[in-house]
């Protein structure tokens, strides 16, 4: 639930905002963006799922026993069980394009030695890294 809560101002903010432009090739650049679109995409589809398999029997969602998400779609057939493999399935694809992302940020740190990873560490304006690339390649 706190991924859920989270998710709603953090997608406001990516929408609102201009999208830093990620270093590297263009081809690179353009698998970036698709992973991660895919991560709001199945981060979404995995608290869904979630909701959906709480709310099967026609109970609300409980939240820290502060307030309720009331059910909205329950009582389909096998609810529960659909979407639990459904939450399963989707959750253990979220983790693998973790993996994913983990190992091409090692890969953009450590081989191509750009500014990938820092710049998911130490976000900061693309003005001030395009200046720290240019000082860079002064020295
Ligand atoms: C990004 C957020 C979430 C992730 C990564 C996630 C991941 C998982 C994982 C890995 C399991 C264990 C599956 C298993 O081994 O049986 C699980 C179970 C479960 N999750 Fe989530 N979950 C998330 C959000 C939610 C939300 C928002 C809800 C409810 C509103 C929820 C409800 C449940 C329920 C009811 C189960 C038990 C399902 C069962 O017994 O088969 N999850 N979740």
């Amino acid at each position: 639930m706190v991924v859920a809560l989270l998710l709603v101002p953090r997608l406001v903010w990516r929408l609102a905002n201009p999208r830093p432009e990620p270093p590297g090739r263009p081809w690179e650049r353009r698998i970036a963006l698709w992973v991660h679109r895919l991560f709001y995409l199945l981060t979404a589809a995995v608290v869904v799922a979630g909701y959906l398999i709480t709310t099967a029997d026609g109970q609300p969602v409980v939240v820290f026993d502060h307030f309720q998400l009331p059910a909205t779609l329950y009582g389909l057939n096998n609810q529960a069980d659909i979407a639990g493999r459904w939450h399963n399935g989707l959750a253990l694809a979220l983790m693998l394009l973790t993996a994913l992302h983990t190992v091409a940020a090692i890969k953009h740190h450590f081989i191509d030695q750009d500014q990938t990873l820092t710049r998911m560490l130490r976000p900061v304006s693309d003005k001030r890294h395009d200046i720290h690339e240019v000082k860079q390649q002064e020295e």
